[in-house]
């Protein structure tokens, strides 16, 4: 394939296939693209060839896990992987890792993944509080979920945020598709539960129809990884 397979995993919404980035594409990593996609690569600016390839990548190898080849895998136009009806897949990349979720879920369900690099676990109030950095929470955190995080020991706050944030990464790539429209931070209130599932509850703020949503997450090699499940009710 010529990026290196970091996991393999069965997750609770598909599988999910990670692989390093490379630091450059060169031919003989093209050659895993089929020729649209590298037609394709060919049209971004030289900075997001990594990311894009190895995403791809990562995504046609999990569909290739479920004994599933899914031709070329170009982009919507709002920026998803296409692809063909029956399928649902999702890409996210961070500095030095791609992953690739999918599926071939019932009812017309859309499946999202997210990558986030995971905040140092701190030993007390005093490091986390010197190591503090700008605050995502209020854009992040619903009022619903800035009440749940006061009855979490404070030193754990950003880690909390940032799973969240992660979280409502992999719900937004899961729900764009369906309601095609930018969905918010607070459109979306999450719960976070220790084995690794996330209920979700949606507040749509336009008339996009009636959804169900659940959300997972697990830890590896020091990034949240997360996922979500999306479907018309
Ligand atoms: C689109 C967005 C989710 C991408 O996330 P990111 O952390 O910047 O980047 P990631 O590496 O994790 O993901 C990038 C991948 O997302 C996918 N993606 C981009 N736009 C998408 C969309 N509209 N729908 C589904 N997937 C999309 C693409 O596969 C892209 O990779 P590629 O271009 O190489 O194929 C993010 O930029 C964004 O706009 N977020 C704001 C909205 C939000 O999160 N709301 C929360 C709702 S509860």
């Amino acid at each position: 394939m010529g990026v290196q397979v970091a996991f393999r995993l069965n997750l609770v919404h598909g599988r999910c296939v990670g692989v390093r980035l490379p630091a450059e594409v060169d031919e003989k990593i093209l050659s895993g693209l089929l020729p649209e996609e590298r037609g394709f690569v060919a049209s971004l600016a030289p900075a997001r060839h990594p990311s894009w390839v190895a995403g791809r990548l990562a995504l046609r190898e999990a569909f290739r896990d479920l004994g599933i080849e899914p031709g070329p895998v170009l982009a919507t136009r709002r920026g998803a992987p296409a692809l063909p009806s029956g399928l649902a897949g999702s890409i996210s990349h961070k500095r030095t890792l791609a992953v690739g979720l999918a599926g071939r879920p019932e009812n017309g369900a859309s499946i999202g993944v997210d990558l986030e690099t995971c905040p140092p676990v701190f030993a007390s109030l005093e490091e986390a509080r010197a190591q503090a950095r700008p605050d995502l929470r209020t854009l992040v955190l619903t009022q619903d979920e800035l009440a749940r995080l006061q009855s979490v020991p404070e030193k754990d706050h950003r880690r909390i945020v940032t799973l969240h944030f992660s979280l409502k990464e992999a719900l937004y790539k899961a729900i764009d598709p369906l309601v095609g429209r930018h969905v918010g931070f607070h459109e979306a209130s999450l719960t976070t539960l220790s084995d690794g599932s996330a209920q979700i509850a949606l507040a749509l703020s336009k008339n996009d129809g009636s959804f169900s949503a659940a959300g997972f997450w697990t830890e590896v090699e020091d990034h949240f990884l997360t996922t979500a499940r999306v479907q018309r009710t």
